[in-house]
């Protein structure tokens, strides 16, 4: 008797937790063929089945390989908001992660276009996703901080100044995002992303690039010229890890977050040097030398040193599994059958 009352307890709690959930359904991701998009995408089908995940993309950047030809996939512009309601109705879409942005210092070339993409756009999704009842992952980044906000253990809610268009985009994203949370009670939720390395597409002109960069030059057997000074601390993750925070994210209880746009998320800080001695330890004839690039040192001198995650960590159960020693044996194992 006392087994099967505690038998529909368990069973209880169990149901419980995922009523609790936010569950998708059926997902876009926009910006589907870049560096996160990419994995994302195969990652949410892996996990809610191959034709519940629609990779979006623009014209030049469509999908090839198993991208390609594992689901459905659609043209989603975020400057043109029909190609979004398009695709939305079509696919009777519940949740969008919008990952189009233009990185640090391509948007320092290209501010207009990175205010198009980032800000514009981004009304474009919340009007669409207010419309049709869609959540919303839209994320920020380390580099919506600037040089007056704290640099080591970082506060989640704190000052944010920063001097970069790509700054000044992510800082409006999470206001918007917010914005249409408590106005329409669209159902926005994001992190702020460090670094991200990853080994199936490289990234598009970030600050943080030197820290993938670094791995196929090792790889490969060449020296690396690393353009951000020593001692330059950044926070970083590997792309797993970042993959876990955005779906668990989207997946917790509404009740739980007292936060939503965005939430600090940290996996490991280093500088050049260390990551250079950490891959040195696995190929120890790798050799770097420093050419420090001004536009991306100025810009990483005013990012924080080491975000502190704590409101994720007791919010929604974030908790990385890599750090730098486990992702760079990963980093190097994946990369040699790559390159080979
Ligand atoms: N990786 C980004 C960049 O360097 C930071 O979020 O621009």
């Amino acid at each position: 008797m006392f087994a099967e009352i505690f038998l529909v307890c368990i069973f209880a709690a169990i149901l419980e937790n995922h009523l609790n959930k936010h569950v998708m359904k059926k997902i876009l991701v926009i910006g589907a063929t870049g560096q996160i998009g990419s994995e994302l995408t195969m990652e949410l089908r892996k996990r809610y089945g191959n034709e519940s995940v629609v990779a979006g993309y623009i014209h030049g950047a469509e999908p090839t390989g198993e991208l390609k030809t594992s689901g459905p996939s659609a043209i989603t512009d975020v400057t043109d908001r029909q190609s979004l309601e398009t695709a939305v109705t079509q696919y009777g879409i519940d949740t969008i992660y919008n990952m189009a942005a233009l990185l640090s210092v391509v948007a320092e070339s290209k501010p207009t276009l990175a205010w198009k993409i980032g800000i514009d756009g981004l009304w474009n999704v919340l009007e669409v996703a207010r419309l049709h009842g869609c959540a919303v992952f839209t994320p920020s980044s380390i580099g919506s901080f600037g040089p007056e906000t704290p640099a080591v253990e970082t506060p989640q809610d704190t000052v944010q100044r920063p001097r970069t268009m790509y700054g000044v985009t992510k800082v409006t994203t999470e206001l918007l995002s917010d914005y249409y949370y408590n106005k329409y009670g669209v159902d926005t939720r994001a992190v702020r992303f460090p670094g991200i390395i990853s080994n199936v597409t490289p990234p598009g002109g970030g600050t943080t690039d030197y820290a993938v960069d670094i791995y196929y030059s090792a790889v490969k057997g060449e020296k690396f010229v690393c353009p951000i000074a020593e001692g330059t601390l950044m926070d970083m993750m590997y792309m797993p890890d970042a993959l876990e925070a955005a779906i668990t994210l989207m997946e917790a209880d509404p009740k739980k977050l007292k936060h939503r746009n965005a939430f600090n998320i940290a996996a490991m800080s280093f500088a050049p040097e260390t990551i250079y001695a950490e891959i040195k330890k696995q190929i120890p004839e790798f050799e770097m030398t420093y050419d420090v690039d001004p536009l991306k040192q100025g810009i990483a001198n005013s990012w924080p040193d080491k975000l502190d995650d704590t409101c994720a960590r007791e919010e929604w159960g974030w908790k990385p599994r890599y750090d730098l020693q486990a992702m760079t044996t990963d980093m190097i194992e994946k990369l040699r059958l790559k390159l080979k």
